[in-house]
């Protein structure tokens, strides 16, 4: 079994915001939880560094925009080692290895006959850095995500043959229903297909911030046609001397619906004519939204998540993006939910129940677990299959929120069994080691199960309950803790925090 998956490579116009961070650290819990499932995996992200807006920013900072992309990438890659996201390979569009292959790529596309020159005249959003047409401008004229009117450009380009495609891609999209995850993202996209493709650009005369074309230099790769080839190239180059397209091609590819037409459309169309398997499948999410708004660079109300890192720890932010909205939806989410998910439910849910637990057990059993007398109060088994199942398709809310149920369960078992009770009488020995059991068991199999989620966490919870720290899915049951001895009053999980003073 295989799994690769990629983010959106993102811009370099600016820093990374909470949005961007969103998708990475979503992209790494299903990688992570894959991974614990046996499957070989694959973790792409990195920057788009070829766009027109990239070029600009740099001319504006007076910079060369490589010395520019160059500076930039730092914060870029440290977005997912702060994210805690285990990612397999960084990829920048300006790597050697990149621009080799895209080259190579466009002049598969061309020697098939599928590209052609022209001349294009039309609007053009640099902000979205795409063509529009007059019906997708607001009444008056700007792009409706950016707010700015888009601009006119007309010049002698290189196009590519989509119109070709539009069987193939209505083929595929019918053979394979799920091809587009969720449902209303497939309806979107193929009724787009349905509704007659037009011939894109894949180039840009007037710029010389890209990749040359290889049977015209005088003309870079236009940034869509240079940036989406980093889901193939970024195999060819990542590990010095080996070739993982075999191993790993085709992709699943985790993006927002703002990217929906290239990921859905375009891209498919271009592997198909490069003569590459279309992806695996493609899931469109929504977005984050803070307090109603869309995060984003144009609309200045960026959030930093580097700092909500700095407060709370990867963890934290990664529970609550997973929790705060429904994935997949549109969702608006408060900052101060952070605070309420890490004291609610990571500090008093689960850190309680782990302090509880273990001190109970060093207290009463001078440390020592022993399988006892009682009947297990949940059923990991069924969990572990229910979590399995939603990340299988991509319900990332809804398998944590099913996770939570079992600690809260866990908790209430606590509250119905009081252990302090039949701690009083002897009588009660064999009971009292089966109920700090279930509930040394049951923490073990959540830790397990959370730790595509919260990888800092879980093994400490797996530590502090001195069991061993093999994340295999199998460990999600019944009965997978092992007798134990020594086992001590366990420190807080999430400590209280003390908040920077606003500014
Ligand atoms: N460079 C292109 C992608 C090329 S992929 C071959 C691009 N970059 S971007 O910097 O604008 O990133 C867009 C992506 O960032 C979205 O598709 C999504 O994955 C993520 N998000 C940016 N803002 C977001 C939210 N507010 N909410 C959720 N995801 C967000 O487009």
């Amino acid at each position: 079994m295989r799994y690769y998956l990629t983010t959106p490579i993102y811009y370099v116009n600016s820093s990374p915001h909470i949005g961007h961070a969103y998708t990475t650290a979503i992209g790494d819990m299903l990688v992570r939880h894959q991974r614990q499932r046996g499957a070989e995996t694959f973790f792409l992200t990195g920057v788009d560094e070829h766009a027109t807006k990239v070029w600009r920013v740099a001319e504006e900072q007076g910079l060369e925009p490589q010395e520019y992309a160059d500076r930039i990438a730092v914060p870029w890659r440290e977005l997912p080692r702060r994210l805690n996201a285990d990612i397999d390979f960084f990829i920048r569009t300006s790597d050697e290895g990149h621009k080799r292959f895209v080259r190579e790529f466009l002049q598969q596309i061309y020697d098939n006959g599928d590209v052609y020159q022209d001349v294009y005249a039309g609007l053009y959003c640099v902000g979205c850095e795409a063509f529009k047409t007059e019906d997708e401008l607001t009444p008056d004229g700007l792009c409706p995500d950016h707010l700015v009117p888009p601009e006119w450009i007309e010049e002698k380009n290189w196009f590519f043959r989509l119109s070709a495609y539009q069987d193939r891609l209505l083929a595929l999209y019918d053979e394979r229903p799920e091809f587009v995850r969720p449902d209303f993202r497939y309806n979107e996209a193929r009724s787009f297909i349905a509704g007659g493709l037009r011939d894109f650009s894949i180039s840009r005369a007037g710029q010389p911030w890209g990749i040359p074309l290889p049977w015209d230099e005088s003309q870079v790769a236009y940034v869509w046609a240079d940036a989406l080839v980093n889901y193939v190239s970024a195999l060819t180059y990542a590990r010095p001397g080996e070739d993982l397209r075999e191993r790993y091609w085709p992709a699943v590819h985790l993006l927002a619906k703002d990217i929906l037409r290239f990921h859905c459309v375009y891209w498919p169309a271009m592997l198909l004519s490069a003569g590459y398997e279309p992806p695996r499948q493609l899931f469109v999410h929504g977005y984050l939204l803070l307090d109603d708004r869309k995060i984003s660079k144009s609309l200045g109300n960026v959030v930093e998540p580097l700092e909500l890192i700095d407060v709370y720890g990867s963890d934290a932010v990664r529970y609550w993006m997973a929790r705060a909205i429904s994935f997949g939806q549109d969702g608006s989410a408060s900052i101060d939910g952070i605070r309420e998910r890490y004291e609610n439910e990571l500090a008093n849910d689960l850190g309680n129940l782990l302090s509880r637990t273990t001190a109970m057990v060093a207290q009463y059993r001078s440390g020592s677990l022993r399988r006892g007398d009682a009947e297990p109060p949940l059923d990991f088994e069924a969990l572990a299959a229910d979590v399995a199942e939603r990340l299988d398709r991509f319900d990332v809310t809804g398998a944590l929120d099913a996770i939570w149920d079992g600690v809260r369960g866990l908790n209430q078992y606590v509250t119905a069994e009081a252990p302090w009770q039949l701690a009083k009488d002897e009588a009660n020995a064999a009971r009292l080691d089966g109920v700090l059991y279930n509930l040394v068991d049951g923490l073990t199999a959540l830790a397990v199960a959370l730790a595509a989620f919260l990888p800092e966490t879980a093994p400490l919870i797996l530590a502090a309950l001195n069991q061993p720290g093999d994340l295999a899915w199998e460990r999600v049951r019944n009965g997978a803790a092992e007798e134990v001895d020594g086992i001590a009053a366990a420190k807080p999980l999430f400590p209280r925090i003390e908040l920077p003073t606003p500014a």
